[in-house]
């Protein structure tokens, strides 16, 4: 039988529910996780119980709920041990702001968080609440430290919260939570620790209000090596030109719009990238003069004279040090392409070059699938066409295998 590569058969999980009013989501984490060949075990806050039945998660999950410590079941004292020790991870989903606050504090005045104290394994939490809660400082600096104590966590999404308010505070579709964990418990965490910068999409240089020179890259490449970055454990910046693609969660994206603005960006995180993916498409040129008012049809030369944007991989291989730099090369001749990747390999200060070819019936610009050729010093590579997700993660890969320190 074929398994699903994130499949969680033989996998025991520990899912904690606190108390607010997306408890009743966890139900469907659960029959998910199940679907993936978990067993599942629920404990449930005091509140949660008041918001969600322990008998709806006991029927779900197929085993009993664990409530309140000095209650049921018997035996707790040896209990919750044994049920720490039976886990494989721990999650706590949804994560309230009390619990989050508790388990950054070691504090273990209830079931599920003495768990969390004795429990030694991989834990995961999934923040929801009301944005004030989400962004007091209190709860920042609580998740901080959750991270630093080698927590993952998951980014809570931003949209329509339950007091009809809009913001970041929202427990995400199940469906994200379950794919969440199971990315989480299947990734080696190669690049925990490492900050990622990775930039994606077209630029657009306008020369009026209304037009620009552009190209019809989509981003889905650079949005996927983002989210691919992300599932070994990396820290990932994406800076993105103008795109139709929502934010990788747990990504920090900055969106611009000029070569100019992603120059500035990349420079902005520089200090703090130690692998950058420079996949986007930067407009090579821009117009020289910029009209505040819509140029003329009848104009002699629309567009005018242009001026080159400023190069900038080779402006940041400039400033190296000792990052790891991965390039992205658009050819559209296969002989001459390659030629001028090679030559790119050498020239430009980058560890790494993928080519692409666009333009033809198989351009990798607005696909989702795509062909490339990796050129390291090491030697070249094909990577046979495939879901640009499943090439991102090829490339994060075979970053991972070249950095100092691993074997290729
Ligand atoms: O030399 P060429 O433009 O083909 O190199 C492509 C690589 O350089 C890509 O990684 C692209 O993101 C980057 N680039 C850049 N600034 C430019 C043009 C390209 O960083 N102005």
């Amino acid at each position: 039988m074929l398994l699903h590569p994130k499949d969680l058969r033989d996998t025991n999980i520990l899912l904690g529910v606190s108390g607010c009013i997306a408890a009743y989501k966890a139900l469907e984490v659960v029959s998910r996780l199940r679907k993936r060949g978990a067993s599942v075990s629920v404990v449930m806050t005091d509140a949660a119980t008041r918001l969600v039945s322990p008998l709806s998660f006991q029927t779900l999950s197929d085993s009993p709920v664990y409530t309140r410590m000095f209650e049921a079941p018997k035996q707790w004292n040896v209990e919750h041990i044994a049920l720490a020790e039976w886990a494989d991870l721990m999650v706590v989903a949804p994560a309230t702001g009390n619990i989050l606050a508790k388990a950054a504090g070691g504090i273990a005045d209830d079931y599920l968080s003495t768990l969390l104290l004795a429990f030694a394994g991989p834990k995961v939490v999934s923040p929801a609440m009301n944005t004030h809660m989400w962004q007091n400082p209190a709860t920042t600096r609580n998740v901080e430290v959750l991270r630093r104590d080698g927590y993952f966590v998951i980014e809570p999404d931003t949209g329509r919260l339950a007091s009809g308010a809009e913001g970041p505070g929202r427990f995400p579709e199940p469906r994200d939570v379950v794919e969440e964990i199971s990315s989480f418990y299947h990734s080696d965490r190669a690049l925990a620790g490492r900050r990622v910068l990775v930039t994606a999409g077209p630029t657009r240089e306008y020369f009026d209000p209304v037009r620009f020179l552009s190209n019809p890259s989509s981003g889905r490449m650079g949005y996927a090596i983002a989210r691919a970055a992300r599932e070994r454990g990396a820290e990932v910046v994406l800076v993105s030109g103008p795109t139709d693609l929502p934010s990788p969660r747990g990504v920090e994206t900055i969106s611009v719009v000029s070569a100019e603005q992603m120059h500035e960006a990349c420079l902005a995180s520089w200090a703090e990238t130690d692998i950058l993916f420079m996949t986007a498409a930067v407009v090579d040129c821009r117009p020289a003069a910029y009209s505040g008012v819509k140029a003329k049809k009848d104009q002699d030369a629309l567009l005018g004279e242009v001026v080159p944007t400023p190069d900038i991989l080779t402006a940041l291989g400039e400033d190296k040090g000792s990052r790891f730099l991965v390039g992205f090369a658009a050819e559209t001749e296969a002989e001459e392409g390659l030629i001028s990747a090679r030559r790119k390999l050498r020239k430009k200060h980058v560890d790494m070059i993928v080519l692409n070819r666009v333009g033809g019936p198989q351009s990798a610009f607005g696909d989702d699938h795509n062909a490339v050729r990796v050129l390291a010093r090491s030697g070249e590579e094909d990577l046979p066409r495939e879901h640009k997700r499943i090439l991102a993660r090829q490339l994060v890969d075979r970053v991972v295998r070249a950095l100092p320190g691993r074997d290729m």
